[in-house]
């Protein structure tokens, strides 16, 4: 096995020219009225960064649940995140017919559920346009909540993960209140905090069917205690307009992940603004005004070269943090598959490599939380690199 243990190298490096579209949609921006004093705590220096957070060392958010090891989304896979001594848990959210939101990482649930099995829904079947993709599937929008609650989860990966394949058809798809409800009896039982992470998906198709899903999401921490800036939760999503619109309704910490290409919701406005600009220190800038977390995938933190090995790091984790972000990395699963040759093992893709390693660097380079299908394992790493 190798591993990248050597010290993390420098942070920076020369910023690339921003094209013309970049900066115009920047501008666009960071003129827009709604991010100019939207939050007072956003244009307060002493509430960005760690302060926010209320939380000092990093933070392991169990990704999808323990979902490692248990199919994702479900009560089970977020309990055993918890046992396995996750900070936060990381419900996906989309609506359902009626409504409600529940947990799922897409609105297609033909790969995570058994519907395809179930004759009584196979007229459901249909293909629509998700964010300018052709689907073709089984939608939540098109199920009431008693319908899916009579589906069971299955194992997304069943080849690369046939132990928590042999859990399929065993649990329900949670509703958000669910999950919640696990976690304040988990909390009441232990002692213990454990924080959330929703994310909202498909928040401007959701809108166009009605189904605007930042009204439950935040009704339903509220309803649970949760509305401050220092309680454990996170509001993710990959686009920017929901994201500025929950800043608005709510003081709860966000998160704008960082993808490839652009935002749906500035596609779909024709704005020009793509993640590679938000990812400028103008972008974090403007992100600032509006989130605490910046959430890039991880090898936008340590970038992969033409081998597939870790290379210099990209310096966006110093930028984010001089913008008064903090930074969460995704995802950090154990399997060599889903890692830089660096840290894979010499089994197959499927066996596990040196999780702990990879996290290490990462840690090294300053993020502040990591999102990990193997929860126990980051955790571990973690604690180790405190101590
Ligand atoms: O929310 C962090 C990470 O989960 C984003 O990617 O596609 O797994 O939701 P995804
Ligand atoms: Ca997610």
């Amino acid at each position: 096995m190798t591993t990248s243990r050597t010290p993390a190298p420098a942070l920076h490096r020369p910023r690339r020219a921003r094209i013309l579209a970049g900066l115009t949609a920047l501008a666009a921006l960071l003129a827009t009225p709604v991010l100019v004093g939207t939050t007072p705590a956003h244009a307060d220096p002493s509430t960005t960064g760690r302060a926010h957070a209320g939380h000092g060392d990093p933070l392991v958010i169990a990704h999808r649940g323990a979902s490692g090891y248990r199919p994702e989304h479900t009560l089970a896979a977020y309990e055993l995140a918890i046992e396995m001594g996750a900070d936060h848990i990381e419900p996906d959210l989309v609506p359902t017919k009626d409504g409600v939101l529940v947990a799922r990482h897409e609105n297609e649930i033909g790969g995570t559920t058994d519907v395809a099995d179930r004759p009584e829904f196979a007229d459901r079947r249909t293909t629509k346009t998700i964010d300018g993709r052709s689907v073709t599937g089984w939608f939540t929008e098109d199920f009431t909540l008693a319908e899916l609650k009579t589906l069971r989860a299955v194992e997304r990966l069943p080849g690369v993960r046939p132990d928590s394949a042999a859990y399929d058809g065993r649990f329900q798809v949670p509703t958000f209140e669910e999950v919640l409800d696990l976690v304040q009896r988990v909390e009441a039982e232990t002692g213990r905090v454990v924080g959330l992470a929703p994310e909202t998906k498909h928040p401007t198709y959701f809108d166009r069917l009605g189904l605007s899903p930042e009204e439950p999401l935040v009704a339903t921490l509220h309803a649970h205690g949760l509305r401050t800036k220092k309680d454990p939760v996170v509001l993710q999503s990959f686009e920017v307009t929901n994201l500025r619109e929950l800043d608005r309704m709510t003081r709860l910490p966000i998160a704008q992940l960082l993808g490839s290409g652009a935002p749906y919701d500035q596609v779909a406005a024709g704005t020009g603004l793509t993640y590679a600009d938000m990812r400028t220190r103008a972008g974090l800038r403007a992100v600032s005004k509006y989130a605490d977390w910046l959430a890039p995938e991880k090898s936008q933190v340590l970038p992969r070269t033409a081998h597939g090995t870790v290379g210099e790091p990209s310096g966006l984790v110093a930028d984010a943090h001089r913008a008064g972000l903090l930074v969460v990395v995704y995802t950090l699963r154990a399997e060599n598959q889903f890692m830089p040759a660096d840290y894979r093992s010499d089994g197959g893709p499927n066996e596990f490599g040196d999780l702990a390693a990879e996290i290490t660097d990462l840690l090294d380079l300053g993020v502040d939380a990591v999102f990990s299908d193997h929860p126990d394992l980051a955790v571990a790493a973690r604690d180790d690199w405190l101590d």
